[in-house]
């Protein structure tokens, strides 16, 4: 891949940034007995929690009740805090009140999963369009339902829109969803969402963005003031978004969410459910089954409110410089091949992927974690088809790996950086890195045992 060099100022760290974050102060053990300051590049999978979303809890705690069920003052302080929470992410993802609905679900998987279900529902066409670039769970929860077909994204790992418009022409009528990701898991290339929202309403599509990868990095706009470039529904997750307890959303028009079955049925979901009537509630409450993840909630509501203080803005500039001060280091690694958009100088969250000539990608994340204190993940990051195409591995070649153990399964490291880590924890990384680079053979051998089949990645 092309490198794009990026500018070379080592970026001071943000102490009142990271005083935010819980645990970053805290050692971890490493082979040699040390106790080291863990390093965490693995935010992309999930995030570490904002001190102020515990303390969050914490204070709700005193206040916390049945929801939706009881007519005591803290069930209604509950329930009003459920409903203000839905305004404040409405807010935060430019939505309106009176024309979206936020459904909290546990994570994105399942919103997607809850959005497939609603669609099939009130839609008869065939088709959902998703990028190549997408994580499994923007891809599975489709196929049961739809005809999937793929937008394809080039050599370089970007979506081609070009491709996405010939769908949209060829299928013109027949397609139910366009469903793609804000940004890559792998690559951290940013989609061009608005662009794809107006191509989609064009040829008379919906779209959906997973933001799970997205938001964490940088402000979203589900209505436009081209009202082309409307979004039509949004999914993303706390943990990514440093509100663990399990709150995810689905957000869509309020229209969108009428007709439709709920997926998990029980309480919560219906106004009456007589031995032979039902009469479903509306939405979102009747796509909430069961008692609602209150602290989830609240989690996230918390998260936002610091995000807000923080300012998107300020979290983008500060990623984007950490960004490129670590592609920068990358770039001198011997036999280091970058997986990221930086390598076309295109719009990029603070995620990148990379192999290393000589070095397989599991060896590599253990040394790292067994020897640096460093986190990060390695494998295909559930993007299969995404990461197929960037190793230029065959559909073939693909599955004699799949069905010989003995073959080492081809695969990449990623780092996926926050505002909050700095440019030491970037040192450490690239010192640890010219370790192993020095050293291959030693490696190799020493985690010679360290199954390394491709299956069992999550
Ligand atoms: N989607 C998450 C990741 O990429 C789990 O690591």
């Amino acid at each position: 891949m092309r490198h794009f060099l990026a500018n070379q100022m080592q970026p001071k760290p943000n102490k009142k940034l990271r005083k935010l974050i819980m645990g970053l102060e805290e050692k971890i053990p490493v082979e040699d007995g040390r106790f080291v300051k863990g390093i965490y590049f693995d935010n992309a999978a999930t995030t570490p929690p904002f001190k102020s979303v515990l303390k969050a809890i914490e204070q709700f705690a005193p206040w916390y009740s049945s929801v939706g069920r009881g007519k005591g003052y803290k069930s209604e302080r509950t329930a009003e805090y459920i409903e203000r929470t839905r305004l404040n992410i409405l807010n935060f993802v430019g939505g309106k009140e009176d024309s979206h609905t936020v459904i909290f679900t546990k994570n994105s998987t399942e919103s997607m999963n809850l959005l497939s279900h609603i669609l099939q529902q009130i839609t008869d066409k065939r088709y959902v369009l998703v990028s190549e670039m997408e994580h499994i769970s923007n891809n599975l929860p489709w196929r049961e339902r739809f005809e999937v077909e793929y937008i394809a994204v080039n050599q370089d790992g970007q979506i081609q829109l070009e491709d996405l418009k010939d769908k949209l022409i060829k299928l013109r009528g027949q397609i139910g969803l366009v469903s793609i990701t804000g940004a890559s898991n792998v690559t951290g290339c940013v989609n061009p969402i608005y662009e794809a929202a107006e191509l989609t309403h064009r040829y008379g599509g919906k779209l959906h963005v997973d933001a799970a990868q997205l938001i964490p990095h940088e402000s979203i706009e589900m209505m436009r003031p081209n009202l082309a470039e409307n979004i039509d529904f949004l999914s993303f997750t706390g943990h990514k978004l440093y509100a663990p307890f399990g709150t995810a959303v689905l957000i869509g028009g309020k229209d969108e969410f009428q007709d439709a079955e709920p997926l998990l049925k029980g309480g919560g979901t219906a106004q009456i459910a007589l031995k032979s009537f039902v009469q479903w509630n509306e939405a979102p409450e009747r796509f909430e089954g069961g008692t609602p993840n209150v602290m989830g909630i609240v989690a996230l509501q918390a998260a936002i409110r610091t995000l807000q203080q923080i300012n998107m803005e300020t979290i983008k500039e500060n990623e984007k410089q950490l960004m490129n001060y670590a592609i920068n280091r990358l770039h001198a690694i011997n036999g280091l091949s970058l997986f990221s958009a930086s390598n076309h100088n295109l719009p990029q969250v603070s995620v990148l992927s990379f192999t290393i000539e000589g070095l397989h990608h599991q060896d590599i994340a253990q040394f790292l974690a067994k020897e640096a204190g460093i986190s990060v993940r390695s494998g295909f990051f559930c993007a299969y088809p995404y990461v197929q195409k960037l190793l230029l591995l065959s559909d073939e070649r693909l599955d004699e790996i799949r069905k010989d153990p003995g073959i080492p399964s081809p695969g990449l490291v990623r780092i996926s950086l926050s505002f909050y880590n700095t440019s030491d924890e970037v040192d450490r990384l690239i010192m640890a890195l010219q370790q192993i680079t020095s050293n291959k053979e030693f490696y190799t051998n020493k985690y010679a045992e360290v199954p390394k089949g491709i299956c069992g990645g999550r």
